[in-house]
């Protein structure tokens, strides 16, 4: 029932060159005359810093730049647990970074949290293409202590590409101080002109010989030099509807923090993309499940979605009532409150109406921010920031594992055998009917808020003319093209 890494090849093949999953999906939607058209991609980055209406008060960090920026980054509070540091995002929800230095620097740079990719990167002084004008860059004339190889690199991604030499300097984060081996990149694509980063952090599975950048990754750094207890790292994504910029990744520990209960191992699937890939037993909305089986979920924090082939993605909505579909992407009412949930590890995790529903479209429509697209192969979701908000998530290199906790849900695990020792039997795939039954009582402390408290477009009109579950017409309404940006997942 697993999915063998040649097949996940051959299926990379056809979708995209082998070696980059800077995932970025862009969906754009055309409207049709009646309807005001949405932003396009730059919506992403220019939108304001509250796109819902709250009044926020979060500091834009101040960084000296040796180049006008113009990108928003929204920067999250500081955490209390050593070994851990603040994930920032673009606050939109859509690009989640960490703020690092190198070598004797002091200039920050922002890197994508890439869990689908073990390549890191930064935008080097020496490029000259436009992504790099507007970003920070860096290089000898920042860090005395910045040694350039002569060694390339090039990693291809759906729609860009990156390619310079390897560098090494000191790699300042989260209070750790290692020597690290990353990309310097010298040509990196228009695509990234669109999102904050200035590079990418890889914390993918895949070792120093199979990643395109041939180097220790950062956790092999921390792991070998022993700077951390446990080869593993933990991460909270912020919502920025919650009005709460706390996100946080945490190496070597969990933040026990951060749920309740025991963390829900799930044993990762091998495969030579150096995936954080799990079974996934199921998908459903409120309770209703959809019956799917031998799925998997690759999670990555670089995907700013949730994308799953075209049958399972119209499954999933048809459960929504009032949705539409045009091509890959679907429209939900704005107003919304239904629960969409995938089962994993046996056990039920929500992912809150404010989270599946994006940005409005107009007459009560919202684009749904689950993409039907089949990424790599046919069984295989890529599950992205949409999901991740709703949990934490444990990255668990020497056991092979992912975990996830939830404040407010127990694992029935824990809560039956009341210890911490967390439980990794899970059968890795589970038709069984009762698997939605498994989720532990609520505890109202994660009940999502309603998305008509959230979302401008939603306003009180639960009543909107989009078509429903036919989808027939739908494509009257919504004309779609996609473009392949690229920020989503980077392998
Ligand atoms: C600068 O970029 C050029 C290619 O554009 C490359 O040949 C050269 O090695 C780079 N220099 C450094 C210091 O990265
Ligand atoms: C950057 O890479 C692209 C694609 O490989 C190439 O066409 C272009 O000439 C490169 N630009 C520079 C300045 O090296
Ligand atoms: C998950 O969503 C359901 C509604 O479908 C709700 O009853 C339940 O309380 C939620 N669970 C948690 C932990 O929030």
């Amino acid at each position: 029932m697993h999915i063998h890494p040649s097949t996940i090849a051959a299926a990379c093949l056809s979708l995209l060159p082998l070696a980059s999953s800077f995932y970025p999906y862009n969906p754009i939607y055309t409207d049709v005359p009646t309807r005001r058209s949405p932003d396009r991609s730059l919506h992403r980055v220019s939108r304001p810093l509250d796109p819902r209406g709250h009044s926020y008060s979060l500091p834009i960090r101040r960084t000296p730049t040796k180049r006008t920026n113009k990108y928003n980054i929204i920067t999250a509070t500081p955490p209390t647990q050593s070994n851990s540091i603040a994930v920032d995002q673009d606050g939109t929800d859509f690009s989640y970074m960490v703020a690092v230095t190198f070598g004797t620097s002091s200039e920050e740079y922002h890197m994508l949290v890439d869990s689908a990719a073990s390549n890191t990167w930064v935008m080097g002084s020496n490029c000259t293409t436009d992504a790099c004008k507007e970003h920070n860059t860096f290089g000898k004339g920042d860090s005395t202590s910045l040694i350039i190889s002569d060694t390339t690199f090039s990693i291809a991604y759906g729609t860009g590409q990156v390619s310079g030499n390897l560098a090494t300097d000191t790699f300042h984060i989260a209070g750790f101080n290692l020597p690290l081996t990353f990309g310097l990149a010298n040509n990196v694509s228009n695509d990234f002109g669109s999102y904050p980063m200035d590079g990418i952090l890889g914390l993918g599975r895949g070792d120093s010989t199979s990643n395109t950048i041939a180097a220790p990754s950062l956790m092999d750094v921390l792991s070998s030099k022993s700077l951390i207890k446990s080869k593993l790292f933990g991460i909270h994504l912020s919502r920025t509807s919650s009005g709460v910029n706390d996100g946080e990744l945490d190496f070597g520990a969990p933040n026990l923090g951060r749920y309740d209960g025991a963390l829900n191992y799930i044993p990762t699937i091998s495969n030579t993309d150096g995936f954080w890939e799990i079974a996934a037993d199921d998908a459903g909305v409120d309770g209703k499940k959809l019956g799917l089986t031998s799925r998997s979920a690759i999670i990555d924090t670089g995907t700013s979605f949730i994308l799953m082939p075209n049958d399972d993605a119209v499954a999933l909505h048809k459960l929504i009532p009032g949705f539409t579909q045009g091509g890959e992407t679907f429209t939900v009412p704005c107003s919304s409150t239904q629960v969409v949930q995938l089962v994993l590890g046996g056990v039920t995790y929500n992912v809150s109406a404010a989270d599946y529903i994006g940005h409005s479209l107009g007459g009560g429509a919202c684009a749904s921010n689950i993409i039907g697209r089949q990424t790599f192969g046919p069984t295989q979701w890529l599950v992205g920031d949409v999901f991740l908000k709703n949990v934490y998530t444990v990255f668990d290199f020497d056991s092979s594992r992912l975990g996830f906790g939830v404040k407010g849900q127990v694992n029935t695990a824990s809560a039956t055998t009341l210890t911490a020792v967390p439980f990794s039997t899970t059968p890795l795939v589970s038709g069984s009917s009762t698997i939605l039954s498994k989720s532990s009582p609520p505890t109202g402390t994660t009940a999502p808020t309603p998305a008509s408290q959230q979302l401008p477009g939603a306003s009180a009109s639960p009543t909107h003319s989009v078509a429903a579950a036919g989808c027939a017409s739908s494509g009257a309404m919504l004309a779609l093209s996609m473009a392949f940006f690229i920020p989503a997942i980077f392998l």
